[in-house]
């Protein structure tokens, strides 16, 4: 058999880790279709066993015949073909596999299976699984975007289905952003993760270390019953704390008041203001890396009032005086010999997000600031998804768009590659 396509630095590098594993292949329709060529042939490299489902509208993109050829399988397609159910039925199919994998995954069958719908082969196997699954979505930036799909995949995650997210980039509707399918090495690197996991010392990088991280608002009392506070869920730092102790840190998370879980495996020190949750991070010291996503409040009032304050009538609604809280990144970051190996903060800004970014990290002494714009049209605060960049001496990285679970990994995984 002859290869289409030149052999790239990712494929030199693996080894066959997948000889012997069946992976089931599903392809749906879309541009991107023609990629599941090139995943087959990088698994097939590796001596991995692949049999491909199509979907009616992956045959319009790719045909049956040059899947067939590189899987060097039968390919399937028709629910109802008395050869495939005589053969091999659907349920037969889901069985012989190790991992289903759609790639690429349309908004449509992504709905299909948050549905429960089988009214296809592909959608049939997909109900009728109970082996893991990964997709690979790839489609218009507005269909990625519409909040149909992101609830979607937010349920299908929740599931326990594996989501490698698109890429961002020139599609082939003319649009820019993400939805482009993710690149076959790395989807290759996702089923190797999942179907031959790395050993210990790989998987738990951070196993050893003790992280500390900041999440949520916080609020500052004005009297028994009222407080000033901010829109922060808790959910990108909730989500560093968890990816942290994914990869094996001991994890001290200092959380304000929040409506999210507290993330399992992880410690947590419940507080109320800026003054406590400083308290609190100087208790935790000393750890190897700190992580500041609060939302910390920058004043209180400077006298709570022991009382409800009353309305009186004819009298003038009263003042507030406010006086500025301790910073506490800065405060940690300047604790001498006990500052955390690694200090990252973050920057949430409206308005000149870089400039802020960078002078935040000059001021605050810390080593990397995570800048996110926050301004209400981009959904952000309190939202699902997070766009970063992350600001060192180094330079500027900018991250594409992605749900904040995901931006919580990559950052984890920055943060044992710095520690080493
Ligand atoms: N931070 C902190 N303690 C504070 C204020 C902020 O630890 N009292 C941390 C935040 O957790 C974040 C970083 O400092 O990691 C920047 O927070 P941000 O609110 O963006 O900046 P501020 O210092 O509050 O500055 P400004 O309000 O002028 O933007």
């Amino acid at each position: 058999m002859t290869s289409a396509v030149g052999t790239s630095a990712a494929e030199t590098l693996a080894t066959a880790t997948l000889a012997g594993k069946r992976v089931l292949l599903v392809v749906s329709g879309g541009i991107a279709a023609y990629k599941a060529l090139e995943l087959i042939r990088l698994l097939r490299k590796q001596g991995c066993g692949v049999t491909c489902v199509m979907t009616r509208h992956a045959e319009r993109f790719v045909t049956p015949l040059s899947l067939q050829a590189l899987s060097e399988s039968k390919v399937y397609a028709d629910l109802f073909s008395l050869t495939d159910e005589s053969e091999m039925g659907h349920i037969q199919l889901s069985r012989a596999a190790d991992l289903l994998v759609v790639a690429p995954a349309s908004a449509d069958i992504l709905a299909k299976m948050t549905a429960g719908l089988a009214d296809d082969l592909a959608s049939t196997v997909l109900l009728a699984t109970d082996k893991p699954v990964l997709v690979a979505p790839a489609m218009n930036v507005r269909m990625w975007l519409h909040p149909a799909t992101q609830a979607n995949l937010s349920l299908l995650r929740q599931r326990g289905v594996r989501v490698i997210d698109p890429t961002e980039g020139a599609m082939a509707c003319n649009e820019f952003g993400p939805g482009r399918l993710a690149e076959p090495a790395d989807i290759l690197t996702a089923i190797e993760g999942i179907l031959a996991p790395a050993p210990a010392s790989v998987r738990t990088p951070l196993a050893g270390r003790h992280a500390l991280v900041t999440s949520g608002p916080t609020h500052e009392p004005i009297d028994p019953v009222r407080y000033i506070a901010n829109r922060s869920s808790g959910r990108q730092g909730h989500a560093i704390a968890a990816a942290l102790a994914a990869l094996g840190a001991r994890v001290t998370l200092v959380s304000g008041p929040v409506s999210v879980p507290d993330p399992a495996g992880v410690t947590v020190r419940h507080v109320e203001t800026a003054r406590e949750m400083l308290d609190a991070c100087q208790t935790a010291l000393p750890v190897d890396v700190a992580v500041f996503a609060a939302a910390v409040a920058d004043w209180r009032v400077e006298q709570e009032s022991a009382g409800k304050i009353k309305k009186q009538p004819g009298v003038e609604p009263p003042s507030l005086r406010l006086v500025p809280n301790p910073d506490i990144l800065a405060a940690i970051a300047a604790a001498g010999p006990a500052r955390p190996a690694l200090v990252v903060g973050f920057a949430a800004e409206t308005d000149d997000l870089m400039a802020n970014a960078q002078s935040k990290l000059r001021r605050k002494n810390a080593d990397w600031i995570v800048a996110n714009d926050v301004s209400p049209a981009t959904g952000i605060m309190g939202g699902a998804q997070n766009v970063v960049s992350i600001v060192s001496a180094a330079g500027i990285e900018e991250w594409p768009r992605m749900d904040k679970d995901e931006v919580a990994r990559r950052l984890a995984q920055r943060i044992a590659a710095s520690l080493g």
